[in-house]
């Protein structure tokens, strides 16, 4: 199989299954215990907490680990909302659903919620914060998006709105690029492990120390009863094993992915008719590893026959986030960014990785070549 989905979920790495394996076998014990099995958890969970917490500049008494960037997003946007913390909410359009759905759940509950537009490159423009500057309001806005990879400018947006509260969810850049959550002045950050060849079922949440956080989840005490629940230490060392990885070979990685992409470009350019780029080339204004393109004769082409037909070859993409893939819906971040109901329905994203092969990409464009011919001759 090709895999070309890698913004969907990567390859668990060879040395994070070593680095778990001993946590499920004679390792077992609860880190809630207080018996040396239990102990020796307790010791590698909090070591992975101070290292995963000093590769995102924050301090590890800010860092608290969940089951993903699911649960991680749900817990910022609903704790601060049902504290009675903020008052309004104000997402972008093109959130992950995520961070879209537990909104419009608040909504429901009477909290105001903005959906912030996007211009015409795929970003928030600054001057849209403005009006939300308010110790009240919870802005979140993604580091990078998950369909066309585009970067925000987290820097500015912050500063146009220093008494909010600001969140991002960092699941698509964390470990591929920069990230630094003082720096950033964030008060909330998410992170995933499965998008950096760790395993799924993880994530961890940035909160700034200070912010009175309300626990989302009850029961034992836990995450410094800020989210109550056995922890795994197989997962938690996984992730800390993936992240180290990942921050360690960022450059190295970004580079051979970047690589990749840009060959990959330059075939759909020579033997794609009728696309354009729904990510930029600038390496400034998208992550390196994903490239998402719709086809400007969309009203003839069938989104989810073509990522069938790239199925049936042995190739794997998508059409937009993975968890809309098999709606028909068209992509909602497309929508946002102006394109066509029809062209973001007929949208295919390939994300590559550190393990993608040139010949893969290679082969990708022909299979699409050929499908498209195929369909576009009816
Ligand atoms: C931007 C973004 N946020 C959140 C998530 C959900 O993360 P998880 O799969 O860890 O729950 C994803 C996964 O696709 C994502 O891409």
């Amino acid at each position: 199989m090709i895999y070309l989905d890698n913004s969907a979920t990567t390859r668990l790495d060879d040395h994070v299954l070593e680095a778990m394996l001993p946590w499920l076998r004679e390792d077992f014990g609860n880190a809630s215990s207080v018996y040396s099995i239990g102990r020796k958890a307790r010791v590698a969970i909090e070591d992975a907490r101070e290292e995963l917490a000093h590769l995102i500049g924050a301090h590890p008494a800010e860092l608290i680990f969940t089951s993903g960037g699911t649960e991680s997003n749900n817990a910022v946007l609903k704790s601060m909302c049902s504290a009675g913390m903020v008052k309004q909410l104000a997402v972008s359009g093109i959130e992950h659903h995520a961070v879209l759905h537990p909104a419009e759940e608040l909504e429901k509950q009477g909290i105001a919620v903005y959906v912030l537009p996007i211009n015409e490159h795929g970003v928030v423009e600054a001057w849209e914060l403005h009006p939300l500057n308010s110790a009240e309001t919870l802005i979140s806005i993604m580091h990078a998006n998950n369909e066309t990879g585009i970067i925000q400018p987290l820097q500015d947006l912050r500063a146009t709105a220093p008494n909010a509260y600001f969140h991002t969810d960092a699941v698509q850049t964390f470990g591929k690029i920069p990230l630094d959550c003082k720096a950033l002045g964030l008060d909330f950050a998410t992170l995933s492990a499965h998008k950096i060849h760790g395993p799924k079922g993880i994530g961890a949440i940035f909160i700034r120390r200070g912010i009175d956080f309300k626990a989302h989840q009850h029961g034992g005490a836990q995450e410094r009863n800020r989210r109550a629940g056995t922890e795994s230490p197989a997962l938690i060392v996984g992730f800390q094993a993936a992240a180290r990885a990942a921050c360690k070979e960022m450059d190295v990685r970004g580079a051979y992915m970047r690589e990749c992409t840009l060959l990959l470009r330059e075939l759909l350019l020579e033997k794609i008719p009728l696309f354009r780029f729904n990510t930029p080339q600038d390496e400034h204004s998208a992550l390196p590893n994903i490239i998402n393109i719709s086809f400007l004769d969309a009203e003839k082409l069938d989104g989810e026959a073509i990522l069938q037909a790239m199925d049936m070859r042995g190739i794997a993409v998508s059409n937009g986030s993975a968890c809309v893939s098999g709606s028909l819906q068209p992509s909602h971040v497309l929508v946002a960014m102006n394109r066509a109901d029809a062209e973001a329905k007929a949208a295919v994203r390939f994300s590559v990785s550190k393990d993608t092969r040139t010949e893969d990409i290679r082969r990708t464009v022909e299979v699409l070549e050929a499908i498209l011919q195929e369909m576009r001759e009816g």
